[in-house]
């Protein structure tokens, strides 16, 4: 039997590399895609069935021609995992308009073209596909330090997710979101020395700040995530559509 065929955006680091390696696990053949062609090619060579493939995901011919070339090659597409995304901490009367419009560039927009791709091949191949994006904490919540545009690129990604979720159930296809909290990956790893100097004070005293505000009192892992994608993904969500799951510790309860 054919393995089902996954898609995973930002996939060569963090949250993505997880979401790669844990739907690898789950005997997905997987296509790691990401802007970065050798962190995708070094996701994909530790998993057993993969493949690597670059990807940017602010441009909508190429997010088109990558999902026509995993159809053409594998006959079908059933996951589609939306993650890519980019964070810069700045005060919001700082925030220039080049950084504002390249964030939802690829937060936003990357998000909404990619699940155009995904969602035309799924309704052409009559798949019940499903599509999960990778939103936030910051989707549900504007009370996040230095991060104003983030917010606001992840909260359209959390409404676009219920949208898409309903035009897209009369096939059949479900769109769930993610939303973590604080998780290691060098995107925390960044924002860890921007806060920092934001502030005015150690990136040790930041991260026990973070830890402090999160319930279940450690650090989230990129695995915490993957394995709530790897449930979206699964027959046992098979009723849960337009959803946006908290992976967060408790740092953030709605
Ligand atoms: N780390 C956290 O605490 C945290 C919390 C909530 C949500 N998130 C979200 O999780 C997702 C993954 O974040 P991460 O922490 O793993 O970050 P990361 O920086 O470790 O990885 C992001 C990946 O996205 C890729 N990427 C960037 N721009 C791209 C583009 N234009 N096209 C394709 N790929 C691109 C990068 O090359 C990188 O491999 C993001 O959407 C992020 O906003 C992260």
């Amino acid at each position: 039997m054919t393995r089902p065929i996954a898609g995973v955006t930002g996939g060569g680091s963090g949250i993505g590399a997880a979401i790669a390696t844990t739907l690898g696990q789950r005997g997905y053949h997987v296509v790691v895609t990401d802007v970065d062609l050798a962190g995708a090619q070094t996701t994909a060579s530790t998993i057993e069935s993969a493949q690597a493939l670059q990807l940017d995901v602010t441009d909508p011919v190429a997010c088109d021609a990558t999902v026509n070339t995993i159809v053409a090659q594998h006959g079908r597409l059933d996951v589609w995992v939306s993650n890519a995304g980019i964070s810069k901490m700045q005060r919001f009367i700082d925030i220039a308009p080049t950084d504002l419009a390249r964030n939802f560039e690829v937060n936003t927009y990357g998000v909404f073209y990619c699940g155009q791709s995904a969602a035309r091949a799924m309704i052409t191949l009559a798949t019940p596909g499903r599509i999960i994006n990778t939103a936030s904490m910051a989707a549900k919540q504007g009370r996040v330090p230095y991060l104003a545009d983030y917010v606001a690129s992840k909260f359209a990604v959390l409404g676009l997710t219920q949208a898409m979720a309903f035009e897209l159930a009369p096939y059949g296809i479900r769109v769930n979101c993610v939303c973590p909290g604080f998780v290691a990956t060098p995107m925390q790893s960044r924002e860890l020395a921007w806060e920092a100097e934001l502030r005015g004070i150690e990136p040790d005293a930041v991260r026990a700040l973070w830890i402090a505000d999160t319930p279940l009192a450690r650090l989230e892992t990129p695995e915490d995530v993957a394995r709530v994608v790897a449930f979206l993904a699964s027959d046992d969500a098979a009723f849960i559509t337009g959803e946006a799951i908290s992976v967060n510790g408790g740092a953030y309860m709605d």
